[in-house]
């Protein structure tokens, strides 16, 4: 019983930062601070603030993105001191395994798994509908039978029709269950119109595939990669803030807050509170750089200012992405999957939606980028423990990366992506992020009480207020989730309960030092590297 909270030692973790372990030390503070906002700006920005704004909170929806930015912030401090304290791939995997013991690590490490790999599934999707989208605008259309996970019934809507129907999109294949609605209203039988069934959604395949192969090539690459595409995608979002600025209509952000309509979370106080709960998945990604510590050059130094330096630049862009749209168009007309190209054809200017799809698609690529970059490291430092078999943390000899778990948890995400309607996994990403988050906020007040004295090269600020607010502000957030996400979410760690005491007990390394140690050894004092040499 004794092994479920046993915990790695913080000095056994500082050292395992330094030992050599395959992986190229090259990420300097910009290519971290890159790699945040590589993940975090996304389908969040580019999807759901039109229907955050359109169901609950008008224009206010700018407060809700302040709002979820003060819950991320107190997130936020808290990986940076642990990711500056214990620079290890595993982030909230390792921080758990030294403050809370390895059970609850264990559960954190299967949980990072909604967080990284099925986020990237979830954003491959939301890239495959904005490629084969902007696809459609220069006149190439993908076949229906690859564009949609199995079984999607698709119509066929040509121009003449979408005109009758007054729909601004370019004609092509889509949803039958997103558009038949429209159809019928405008007096057209739905069986007149041509049909197709979707086999495999193949443009979400081929992006992780595609992206997989970048990863596996080397971090420096990646990076690089990355870099260009942030580069790119800020450079759109700045674009559409300073050309919509000037075709803002002040009149539609009044009502600032329309009133609430007597239900919870339509509109009103509560209304800003409901949509800060879905905005914040357009956050989800500034931790995924305390996954590359291992890789940073000064990580004591760069771990802070990339986690922060991120958080702080996606909400600026954030608060002024959301102010310019619905200040363009009225909330209203919102509810869209594409807002920000419903602003641009309020402007009236092609070339910018254009453009604007491309910053999406490019926004969306670093997103998957960086989730399939976290994933593999975190199964790296799991396996480095034992708690996953050694195959997930070889390293390849010359490329300095995990080849193998990269490329296997590139083919599942591939595979996922391409056969499975995830609309639903989108909250699966959220509540299983917060409950990451959550732990690594009680894992900072757990150590600072525990351990005191221990040199932290970045403090989280006014202890131990921020972590409380933290974890309180994550559990209101998972609260406002559906019941049905959380069951989900109590099954996804049942099944991490099975796989950890048919494998990760027997195989823990942190069990097998403290067994081979003399009693009574504390764990505290086990050097965890030590043991494959003992055992052998
Ligand atoms: N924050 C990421 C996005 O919005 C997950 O796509």
């Amino acid at each position: 019983m004794d092994n479920l909270w046993r915990r790695k030692s913080i000095a056994a973790l500082q050292k395992e930062a330094t030992l050599k372990n395959g992986f190229k030390k090259t990420l300097g503070p910009i290519n971290l601070t890159a790699i945040g906002i590589g993940a975090v700006i996304g389908a969040g920005i580019f999807v759901l603030t039109g229907q955050a704004a359109a169901d609950y909170a008008g224009p206010a929806v700018v407060l809700s993105f302040v709002l979820a930015a003060i819950c991320c912030g107190f997130a936020g401090l808290c990986y940076a001191e642990f990711a500056s304290m214990i620079p290890i791939a595993g982030s909230a995997y390792t921080y758990a395994y030294a403050t809370l013991g390895e059970m609850l690590a264990w559960f954190i490490g299967w949980d990072l798994i909604l967080e990284y790999a099925v986020c990237a599934s979830t954003v491959a999707v939301g890239w495959s509908g904005y490629m084969v989208s902007f696809l459609k605008t220069v006149g190439v259309h993908v076949p229906p039978d690859f564009i949609d996970a199995p079984g999607t019934h698709l119509i066929f809507l040509s121009s003449a029709l979408l005109q009758k129907i007054h729909l601004s999109m370019p004609e092509g294949w889509y949803q039958l269950s997103a558009y038949a609605r429209d159809v019928q209203a405008a007096g057209v039988n739905l069986a007149d119109l041509p049909h197709a069934t979707s086999l495999f959604n193949l443009p979400a395949c081929l992006i992780v595939l595609l992206l997989t192969g970048v990863l596996i090539r080397g971090i420096k690459e990646s990076a690089t990669v990355n870099a260009c595409i942030v580069a790119l995608k800020i450079c759109i979002v700045l674009l559409v803030i300073a050309v919509g600025a000037f075709y803002v209509t002040p009149s539609n952000w009044m009502p600032f807050l329309p009133k609430n309509t007597g239900e919870f979370g339509h509109f009103g106080l509560s209304g800003i509170v409901r949509a800060a709960g879905v905005v914040f998945f357009a956050y989800i990604g500034f931790d995924a750089v305390s996954t590359t510590a291992q890789e940073a050059r000064n990580p004591q130094r760069d771990m802070p200012i990339g986690i922060l330096g991120s958080l702080v630049i996606c909400t600026i862009l954030y608060i002024l992405v959301s102010l310019v749209i619905t200040g363009v168009a009225h909330y209203t007309k919102l509810n869209v999957s594409d807002p920000v190209a419903v602003a641009i054809d309020i402007m009236g200017m092609p070339w910018l939606s254009i453009l604007v799809k491309l910053g999406a698609i490019a926004g969306l690529t670093s997103v998957i980028l960086v989730f399939l970059m976290g994933q593999p490291r975190v199964f790296f430092s799991m396996s480095r423990d034992g708690l996953l078999p050694p195959s997930f943390s070889k390293m390849h000899p010359r490329f300095g990366t995990p080849v193998m778990t990269t490329a296997v948890t590139g083919v599942v995400v591939s595979l996922v992506s391409g056969f499975f309607p995830i609309g639903i996994l989108g909250e699966l990403v959220s509540i299983g992020t917060l409950f990451a988050f959550a732990v690594v906020c009680a894992g900072v007040l757990v150590l600072r009480y525990r351990q005191p004295d221990l040199e932290r090269p970045f403090r989280t600020p006014l202890m131990p207020i921020t972590p409380i607010l933290g974890c309180l502000s994550c559990l209101y957030l998972a609260c406002g989730l559906p019941g049905a996400t959380w069951i989900r979410l109590l099954v996804w760690l049942g099944i991490g309960l099975c796989i950890y005491f048919l494998y990760g007990i027997k195989h823990s390394k942190l069990r097998l030092a403290t067994e081979l140690a003399v009693a009574p050894v504390e764990a505290e004092a086990v050097e965890v590297e030590a043991v494959p040499e003992r055992l052998s």
